[in-house]
């Protein structure tokens, strides 16, 4: 009989559509487009105020030549299940070929990069979704002038411009009936986002999800055609709007606690993480996050009953640059041994330990040991009648429990040495996350 302590809490079958988006738990965003040309970042024209035609320079420079199937390359060694592109960004370039727009790759480089993206990725056995903004700042049915973000929000000349929203849903639901028919089968679909002015009713989300629901009906959304970062939306409350998604969708953070419903019963999400500070491509930000760090951080949402969402900024080539991949082949080598304690694993209601965390899955607890112990490791939360067998997770080779004297009680509690000697101190076989695979009685 597996023990509660082996089973992650269960979801609410509502949830059911994500359960394989749950097990995999680790995915690639990627975020690129024309401003991957000014090299400074994804909201370039809103920061800078650039207008729509000072803009198109960047647009006619953008001429990359993708390598997808090394992009898909690289998120398969890092340990990554599935992973998500900018189909469209809020500077409304798109990727992918449409009949509504000529504001697209496949009009101006007579190159579908959406399609190419997903036969690349699909053929290394890697979930595919899109990311789809529901800002577009391109066209001239959108609020400009006072609404929060557009690039030309404050300018005089657009004082008396009049936004045809309209017209714009009409867009925008065209376009996302052409993503949803034209590609075959997306595992997720990410909308990005609402705010302040824009939301649901601007969105004409009902419509909305009445087209994405009949179109792909199993794919996995996220919460923000109602929800934004910092926003979970109506998800955790005793009434979901048809629009909540099926995850919420944390940003540049891990949650304090499990994100739970008024109920206190788990709700699906997904940290989305960048690897700098920046989701498109920046040249001048050289701030990358340590591969230990993000390890750790990936097995914290885990043990959170989480996801991560890690970005990489490809540069104007098409190229992922070099440091992130560095740090995800880090990752991936921490992952290539123990994923086992990552993938199909959630919560193991045993709080969280001085020397790491816990994550249970596949009938077994996983000790995430990060801190070396002095003397013993003692498996907090665990007696010692309680476990059948302690496996490194890495070589599956045997820490059979031992007894010492410096530590009273010892008899009773559930310790491993790392090394003949219990009560020397010996480093940990990974210095980043060893990971101990445990049996319970
Ligand atoms: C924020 C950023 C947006 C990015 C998204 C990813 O909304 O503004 O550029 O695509 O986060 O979560």
């Amino acid at each position: 009989m597996t023990s509660p302590l082996t089973a992650p809490a269960p979801v609410d079958p509502r949830f059911d559509r994500s359960a394989w988006w749950r097990a995999d738990r680790f995915g690639m965003f990627i975020h690129w487009g024309a401003y991957s040309v000014p090299a400074r970042g994804e909201w370039v024209r809103s920061y800078e105020r650039i207008g729509l035609d000072d803009y198109r320079s960047a647009v006619d420079a953008f001429r990359p030549d993708p390598d997808f199937d090394a992009w898909a390359r690289t998120a398969a060694d890092a340990g990554m299940r599935y992973a998500v592109l900018t189909a469209k960004h809020h500077d409304g370039y798109a990727l992918f070929d449409s009949a509504l727009s000529d504001y697209t790759t496949a009009t101006v480089l007579g190159r579908d990069l959406v399609a190419e993206f997903l036969a690349a990725f699909r053929a290394r056995g890697i979930k595919v979704g899109l990311y789809f903004s529901l800002l577009d700042w391109s066209r001239p049915d959108y609020p400009h002038f006072g609404d929060l973000h557009h690039p030309m929000r404050d300018a005089e000349e657009f004082r008396d411009h009049a936004p045809d929203l309209a017209s714009y849903r009409e867009f925008l639901h065209g376009q996302v009936c052409e993503i949803c028919s034209n590609y075959g089968k997306l595992d997720v679909l990410w909308f990005d986002f609402s705010y302040s002015g824009m939301g649901p009713a601007e969105w004409g989300a009902s419509e909305l999800m009445r087209i994405v629901r009949e179109l792909q009906p199993d794919a996995v959304l996220d919460n923000r055609l109602e929800g934004s970062g910092s926003d979970h939306g109506s998800l955790l409350t005793d009434s979901p709007t048809p629009w909540s998604g099926d995850f919420t969708s944390p940003e540049q953070v891990i949650p304090a606690e499990p994100i739970v419903d008024v109920h206190g019963r788990p709700v699906p999400w997904e940290s989305c993480l960048t690897l700098n500070n920046h989701w498109g491509y920046c040249r001048s930000d050289h701030d990358w996050k340590p591969a230990p760090v993000l390890i750790h951080r990936l097995v914290e949402c885990v043990s959170k009953g989480g996801n991560m969402l890690l970005n990489v900024g490809p540069d104007a080539r098409g190229r992922i640059p070099v440091e992130s991949r560095r740090i995800l082949a880090r990752i991936g080598e921490w992952m290539d041994a123990n994923s086992e304690s990552v993938r199909g694993c959630g919560p193991a209601g045993l709080g969280r330990p001085e020397w790491g965390r816990w994550t249970a899955g596949h009938g077994k607890l996983y000790a995430h040991v990060m801190e070396p112990p002095v003397g013993p490791l003692v498996l907090t939360g665990l007696d010692r009648d309680q476990v059948r067998s302690v496996h490194l997770l890495s070589d599956g080779s045997e820490l059979p429990l031992v007894d010492s004297w410096t530590v009273v009680g010892g008899r009773s509690r559930a310790m491993v040495s790392f090394g003949p000697q219990p009560e020397w101190t010996y480093p940990l076989p990974d210095p980043v996350d060893t990971v101990l695979e445990i049996e319970l009685r």
